[in-house]
């Protein structure tokens, strides 16, 4: 069995376990060796060495601490021990940790140059119904999104109007732009904002160090990554809105897509309007071709079509969608929600029943959003 000569490799081994705050008993119990044990071997005393084996073990266990976040650090370690990157077969490098390691150089760009063919990361997700219109969204999101000094984006609209499913499109499309992928955090039904650290930390399997508080170990991660964080239904817990604005500023190669009610009043924060979907003008008469390409009645189509499967526009029933898609102006969460009910209520007697419900009036105004979608379901459903 290879020898390792090893006091350049501790001492850089030390370096790395004083700056997170770690003993080397800590990594002797991840190791499962005896802090002795590991203690001479590390020291070369007696006969005590370290072999390839050690010093993979050794590797591994750091870069899933974080403790090393670059492939540069790990080549380094490699190099004090006498070894070179075949220590690790390819399979070792595409699979986390050490496909997580990123290239020191390589910021600014969306990938890096070590053996490893990178797929897609993320948490997302995966979507029950398709992404109905939101094009032009998508391209103006994505546009903003890429550009470099563009860091911070929060997407704002009413309860109900696509913030979510438009802003899990978005990052998924990206997902191939961030070395380390996209990463979405749902905070919808959070309350404490001190909480928003340690969720974050749970959907990127950071564990808490024993050493430092949560907010510096996330810190330290996200410092050499690029990576997208989605932070879904953000003002649940507005106050945190200083931690993300910490984030952005320790961790360069970090881009964060917010969706939220309100922006963040955030310094570099971009606003991006969640538009409704487009709904035809129901004083005009259309036909039901020229209706299906708005969005909101493809919208109410489709999720009519899963209660009642036969479902189409027809010419007896185009004026009242076209009305019932104008009443709810367009908003996602409301169409669905009307759109249920066609399999007991043909859309004109569903029109009226919006009507005398006045939901013009609920939809206005952004103060009491969580109150109107309450009183929008109650009418609806
Ligand atoms: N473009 C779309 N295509 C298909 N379904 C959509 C679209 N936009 C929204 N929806 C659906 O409408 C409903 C409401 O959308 P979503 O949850 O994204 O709204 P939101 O703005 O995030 O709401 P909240 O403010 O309550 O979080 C969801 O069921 C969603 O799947
Ligand atoms: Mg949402």
């Amino acid at each position: 069995m290879k020898h390792i000569s090893a006091e350049a490799f501790s001492s850089d081994l030390h370096k790395h376990l004083r700056a997170i705050g770690y003993f080397q008993k800590d990594l002797a119990d991840k190791l499962g060796l005896h802090p002795k044990v590991l203690s001479r071997k590390l020291h070369g005393y007696g006969n005590a060495h370290l072999t390839e084996h050690d010093v993979r073990s050794i590797i591994i266990a750091l870069a899933q601490w974080q403790v090393i976040t670059t492939l540069d650090e790990v080549l380094h370690l490699l190099e004090l021990a006498q070894l070179n990157s075949t220590s690790f077969t390819t399979q070792e490098w595409q699979t986390p940790p050490l496909s997580q390691l990123i290239s020191r150089n390589s910021t600014h760009h969306s990938h890096t140059d070590y053996p490893s063919s990178r797929t897609r990361q993320h948490n997302l997700p995966a979507p029950l119904t398709r992404l109905v219109g939101r094009k032009e969204a998508v391209k103006q999101l994505r546009q903003l999104l890429g550009q470099n000094e563009v860091r911070l984006v929060t997407m704002v609209g009413a309860g109900g109007s696509g913030k979510t499913r438009l802003a899990l499109q978005v990052a998924y499309d990206m997902a191939d732009e961030f070395a380390q992928g996209v990463w979405f955090v749902d905070l919808t039904v959070m309350r404490d904002s001190t909480l928003v650290t340690q969720s974050i930390m749970q959907e990127l399997h950071i564990k808490p160090t024993p050493a430092s508080p949560a907010l510096q170990s996330l810190i330290r991660y996200l410092q050499n990554k690029q990576l997208l964080l989605l932070l879904d239904n953000f003002e649940q817990v507005a106050e945190a809105a200083t931690i993300v604005g910490e984030l952005l500023t320790a961790a360069p190669g970090l881009k964060v897509l917010v969706t939220s009610r309100t922006v963040l009043h955030l310094y570099g924060e971009s606003k991006f309007n969640v538009p409704p979907l487009d709904f035809p003008d129901s004083s005009i008469a259309l036909d039901t071709a020229k209706l299906e390409q708005y969005g909101a009645v493809q919208l109410f189509a489709e999720r009519a079509r899963a209660v009642l499967p036969g479902f189409t526009l027809t010419a007896e029933n185009a004026t009242s969608t076209a009305q019932i898609c104008a009443r709810v102006d367009g908003l996602p969460l409301a169409l669905e929600l009307a759109a249920a009910r066609v399999k007991i209520l043909p859309p004109a007697q569903l029109l009226a029943l919006l009507s005398r419900a006045r939901l013009s009036v609920l939809t206005k105004g952004a103060r009491n959003l969580p109150g109107r979608q309450q009183t929008l379901r109650k009418t609806i459903t």
